[in-house]
Parts: C-alpha cells; structure tokens; sequence
C-alpha cells in the first residue's frame, strides 16, 4: 500500500427525487455553481490523482458541467442502473485499476465539507493504517441518516441505515455522513462479496465498514466539526438554507477582512470573487463569478457584477450591469450603465446613464456619459462622446471597428458608421451621421444643411388650420 497515493471517487449518479426537478441534482446550483463542484474542487485541492465521479441519471450533462469547469482531469465511470451506493463505487474500480492508495469517496450532493476535515480522516487512516475511516456528525435530527454503532470501548462496529434500523438504533444520534477513506486493495475486496439483502434491495456502501471490522481490520471515524459540513442537499429547502449559510459566511469573513457591507441580508458575494478594503457594498448588490475588486472602491444599489476587474477606487452608481469588464481606477460607471464582455474603461473615465459598452476601450478620462451605444470601438484619451451617439458596428453579419483619437469631440445624436477612423482631436457635429474616415484635427459634418425662412411660420399655421376646418365640414 502506497501511503501518499490519494484517489477520490465522487458519487454523483443518483436522480434526487425529492428535488422533483428535471435536472440532475448534482447539476443545482449553490453559489452559482453547481453542486458538483464543490467535491470536484476539494479532490483538487488534496491533489488527488485520479478523481473519478460517477455519473448515472443525465450522465452527458452532469460530464459536461464538470469538464466546463475542470477540463480533462477528471475521469468518469457509468452507472446505468442506480442500485445503491457501493453499486455506484464498483462502478469505479475500472478508473482505478492498479491503484494501491487511499480512495477517499465523497457525495456529489454534499458541498461544504471542508479541507480540514478531509485531511483528519486521511491522516486517521494513515496513522492508524486503518482499512476504513469515516466521516459522521451529531446533526440535530438524525433521521433518515445511517447511524453509527459503536462498541463498549467507543470503537466503530458499523453503520446501520434508518430504514434497517431498530427503534433502539433509531436513537443513536451519531450518524453517518457518506464520506469514507478505504484502502484500495480493501475496497476492492470487499465490493467483490457486497449483497443487497436490506430494506431497499441496494448495495450499500456502508456495509463495508463492519465488514471491514468483521476481518479484524481497523475502522475509524472522524466526527465533523461543524454539522454544515457534512449536510447534504435532498431537496430544494435544503438547497435554500445551504445557499443562506454560504452567503453568510462570505460575507462574514468580507466585513472582517474590510469590505463595508451596508446589508448584509441583501447582498451577494460569489465564493470566486475577491474584494479588497474600503470597498463599500450598498444594499442589492450582486457579485457574481471570478470578479475582482480593488480596495476603496464603491458599488451602489442594485448594482450587478459578474467576471468582472475593478482596479481600486472605482466608483460605480445605482443600477449598473458589469459583465467580463475591467474598469481602472478613478473611473466612474452608472447610473444604469451597462458594460459588456471585452469592455475596459481605463483610468478616470466616465460612463454615465444609458450607456451600453460592448468590446470597447474607452480611453482614459474619456466620457460617454449619457445614452449611447458604444460597440466595437477603440476611445482614445479624453475624448467627449456626446449624448445619443451610437456606433454601427454591424451591418448584419460583419462587425466593425470604430476608431476615435484622442481628443475627439463627437456631438450629439451622431451615428458612426463602420469601420470609421476619427482623427486624433476631430470634431464631429452634432446629428451627423459618418460614414468615411475623419482626419485629425477635422471638422465633419454629415447633415443636412440647415434651411431658414423668415416669416413661414404663421403662413403654414394659416394653412393648416383651414385644411382643418375643411375637414371637418365635410363630416
Ligand atoms: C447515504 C448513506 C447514509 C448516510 C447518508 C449521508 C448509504 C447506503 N447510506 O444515504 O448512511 O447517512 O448517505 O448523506 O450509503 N448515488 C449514486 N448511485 C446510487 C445511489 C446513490 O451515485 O446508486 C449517489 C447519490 O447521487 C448521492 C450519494 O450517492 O450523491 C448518496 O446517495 P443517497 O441516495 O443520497 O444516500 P442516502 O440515502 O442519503
Ligand atoms: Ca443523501
């Protein structure tokens, strides 16, 4: 037996009646992310190699969801039928052949066990060189959890499931929490001889552990520290309250690492973004995915961030959507300002009410700061976008580029037509639309020219009013 060799199998097959979903169970999302994650992400953490999930009910889905976010590290093993856990980790003695480690299995529905907790039961089994080491919990209300049954000197004798379970073991209040560490060559062993002959007709993991105690070997059990870490996810208020808990902790450890959160209850911070201090979060804001901000910075009301980079000391105003942007420091965002994918706003610039970037670098202390749309372009420094503009990017199936110098001046309501190159301190007029390239220091026109005729106003009132009258006198 290899002492440093880890392996983890996660359990990941089952349907999850009680989430009465149409979704895999495993593929809920918790945080944003789905369930399965979490397991994926410790397995990583402990550098396990290999790491097998089994997957059974939406099997293609379930492997995709954890590719997207792993690649190809991960091994899969295929449960067609579901019958019981050991059945699922059979399944993965194929992904492990020649293995001589510890496997440690984890449940694919289980997302807050901790690397603490998993490092106590790997070092028990190694220390011990127990065949067997599990995971239980004193959870409040044991039922429907296997329970532990322990001998007279405190040793683990086995696991007792609350179906197969009499009234005198329905009382025991130490359960199992579905997270074990065998050693490989036991595991396989004793897999090989595993019967269904229980209350459901499955085949149960748990049986192998006072299997392992009836061959004389060693089994052990860590109890986890805090109750949360073992819960496991059955059905949608389960999902709701784990979803409370994490929200809370994130939060919790945000406000003492200096992050000003204004209230709490209605703030989301994702596990996956980092904030740093003298940051304020103001009521209904929403942090989601990777995203990164910087310290002293300022998100207002109603604000959404997702994947997206604020360097320190932006500001952002009520009602802003960033999404796979990055925004420099001093720079102003909102309100309702909208950034898209591939936008930077570099340094000091302004990007005010109704302004949707998409692809987009706006120079610094560049300005676009009420209702525009801006897609597709390069804004040199200092440049002043004008109320109304909008870049045409797309003519239906190409897009393209527009390209404003420093210092351009574009009035307002002009529509630049791409690929358009405005030179560096041009003016373009307002109402304007532009179709061919500016050169610097240009001024461009591209309206009509306006016309003027002195005392027409009350002549056309006149006329008006009597092709009204006429009208009417018809009826
Ligand atoms: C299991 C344990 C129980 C423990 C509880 C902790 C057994 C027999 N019982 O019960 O002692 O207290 O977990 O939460 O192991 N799965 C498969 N294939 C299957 C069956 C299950 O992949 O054929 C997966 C599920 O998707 C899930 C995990 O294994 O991720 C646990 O299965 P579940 O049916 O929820 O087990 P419990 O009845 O909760
Ligand atoms: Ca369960």
């Amino acid at each position: 037996m290899s002492d440093n060799k880890l392996a983890v199998v996660i359990l990941a097959a089952g349907q999850g009646t009680r989430m009465k979903s149409d979704r895999a169970k495993v593929l809920h999302e918790l945080g944003g992310r789905p369930l399965v994650s979490y397991p994926v992400e410790l397995a990583e953490k402990l550098r396990a190699e290999p790491i097998v999930v089994v997957v059974g009910h939406r099997a293609a889905e379930v492997e995709r969801a954890v590719r997207a976010r792993s690649g190809d590290r991960i091994r899969f093993a295929q449960q067609k039928e579901q019958k019981g856990t050991g059945h699922a980790v059979m399944q993965a003695l194929g992904a492990l052949a020649g293995f001589d480690g510890r496997v440690l299995v984890l449940s694919g529905d289980v997302p807050f066990l901790s690397l603490e907790t998993a490092r106590a039961a790997l070092g028990l089994a190694r220390k011990r060189s127990r065949a067997v080491v599990l995971v239980s919990m004193l959870p409040k209300d044991p039922t429907g959890y296997g329970r532990i049954r322990r001998d007279e000197a405190g040793e683990v004798l086995g696991i007792v499931e609350h179906k197969d379970a009499t009234e005198e073991e329905r009382r025991l209040h130490e359960v199992n929490a579905g997270i074990y560490v065998f050693e490989a060559a036991f595991l396989r062993s004793a897999l090989q001889i595993l019967k269904n002959d229980n209350a459901q007709g499955e085949y149960y993991l748990t049986d192998l552990v006072q299997g392992a105690r009836a061959a004389g070997l060693g089994v052990g059990a860590v109890v986890a520290a805090d109750p949360i870490e073992v819960e496991g996810v059955n059905h949608r208020v389960q999902l709701a309250e784990l979803e409370r808990h994490q929200r809370a902790r994130i939060l919790y450890e945000l406000m003492l690492s200096g992050v000003t959160v204004i209230d709490p209850a209605t703030t989301y911070v994702s596990r996956d973004s980092k904030i740093e201090r003298d940051t304020v979060l103001e009521p209904g804001v929403h942090i989601k995915g990777a995203t990164r901000i910087g310290a002293g910075c300022h998100v207002s009301v109603g604000s959404v961030l997702e994947d997206a980079t604020l360097a320190a000391g932006v500001t952002v105003l009520p009602y802003s959507l960033i999404e796979k942007a990055k925004v420099r420091s001093g720079a102003r965002i909102g309100p309702f300002a909208r950034l898209r994918p591939e936008t930077e706003v570099f340094e000091d610039a302004h990007v005010g009410n109704f302004v949707e970037l998409k692809k987009t670098k706006l120079g610094r202390g560049a300005k676009a700061n009420h209702l525009a749309y801006v897609g597709d372009a390069k804004v040199g420094a200092g440049t002043n976008i004008g109320a109304g503009t909008i870049t045409c990017n797309y003519d239906g199936f190409g897009k393209y580029l527009t390209d404003l110098g420093e210092g351009v001046f574009v009035g307002s309501n002009a529509t630049l037509v791409a690929p358009l190159k405005v030179g560096k301190a041009a003016y373009v007029a307002a109402g304007s639309t532009v179709t061919e390239n500016v050169p610097a220091d240009a001024l461009v026109f591209g309206r009509a020219k306006q016309v003027v005729k002195k005392g027409r106003a009350s002549i056309l009132r006149q006329e008006a009013k009597k092709k009204a009258e006429a009208s009417k006198k018809k009826k």
